[in-house]
């Protein structure tokens, strides 16, 4: 049988054992060929030298996946390898720069989990991303607002804040709004204001965004989700650990359980690449492959 082949491209010195090992395990038998040290003007050569040596009928064994740390350039080898395939000769690929993708489609698989449990639905929930001007944020607010929420994020800036939804609306096409938030006075009044059902914290890691005291006084809160893996977590009360776990009343989310989705989800679009020639896994790809 034709082996499947990953050609894996990372704009880092080192392609990343992490996104390399996910591979191997996702799919038996597989070969990944990592390339690090690419740029973007690399991509074009790297396409033609892939899509070529086989036939088209057989192009469905081999796929691209983009990782390494920097997310808009990550972005940016997508759309050139994407530009570079003509038909016959397309191959499917995927891009999660710093796990983005993947992160916020774990992030949001928990947090909708945990409002159904409620027996509940996302449509016409609130929720607020603190320090959501990231990647893993940014694409947390778009998922969210595909699942019917009503979406802010927050930035220590209100430029970065306007930015960031600019950004939201022209490429996910969904509508959010924004916060600047500097002290716990901002957090608590912007709580106050937004009356959010669900927070989520999106910050650098051992970043306290929201205290127990602050969160604790609003009842409408109902769900509390946090992706910093480094003590002290992004919410206080809130451990990496807690699996939609009653947290004074609120249900807790904690950044290993969102890792644990995102790891299951990072290997089922690998499969998915070597499902069907030519397929592009977007966002909203990556997010329907957690459901099935
Ligand atoms: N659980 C998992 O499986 C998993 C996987 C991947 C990543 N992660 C974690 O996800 C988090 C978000 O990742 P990312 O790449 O989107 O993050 P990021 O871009 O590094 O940071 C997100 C935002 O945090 C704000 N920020 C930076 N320093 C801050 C500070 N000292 N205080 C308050 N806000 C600050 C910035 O917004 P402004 O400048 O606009 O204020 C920034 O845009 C990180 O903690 C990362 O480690 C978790």
């Amino acid at each position: 049988m034709m082996k499947k082949i990953l050609i894996y491209l990372s704009m880092e010195k080192h392609a990343s054992p992490f996104d390399l090992i996910e591979a191997y395990d996702a799919v038996d038998d597989l070969v990944v060929v990592p390339y690090a040290g690419v740029e973007t003007n690399d991509v074009a050569g790297l396409i033609n030298d892939t899509i070529f040596p086989r036939h088209p009928k057989d192009l469905v064994n081999t796929a691209v996946f983009i990782g390494g740390h920097d997310v808009v350039k990550g972005d940016e080898m997508m759309e050139k390898a994407v530009k570079q395939m003509f038909d016959p000769f397309r191959i499917s690929i995927v891009a999660d720069t710093d796990g983005s993708n993947t992160t916020a489609t774990g992030t949001v698989v928990k947090v909708k989990e945990a409002v159904e449990k409620k027996g509940e639905s996302l449509k016409g929930k609130k929720a607020i991303v603190f320090a959501g001007t990231g990647p893993v944020g940014l694409r947390i607010a778009a998922l969210l607002v595909k699942e019917g929420a009503k979406v802010a994020v927050t930035s220590r800036k209100m430029d970065g804040a306007k930015a960031a939804v600019e950004k939201v609306k022209q490429v996910y096409n969904a509508d959010i709004k924004a916060y600047e938030v500097r002290s716990d006075e901002d957090t608590t009044k912007v709580i106050g204001e937004f009356k959010p059902n669900i927070i989520i914290t999106t910050g650098p890691p051992s970043v306290t965004l929201v205290k127990r005291e602050i969160w604790g006084k609003y009842g409408f809160v109902e769900v509390l989700a946090d992706v910093n893996a480094y003590p002290p977590y992004g919410i206080e009360g809130v451990d990496a650990n807690d699996n939609i776990k009653d947290v004074g009343g609120k249900l807790g989310i904690g950044a290993l359980r969102i890792g644990s989705v995102k790891n299951d989800v990072q290997k089922k679009i690998v499969r998915k690449l070597f499902e069907k020639q030519g397929a592009v896994i977007r966002l909203e790809d990556i997010y329907a492959a957690a459901f099935k």
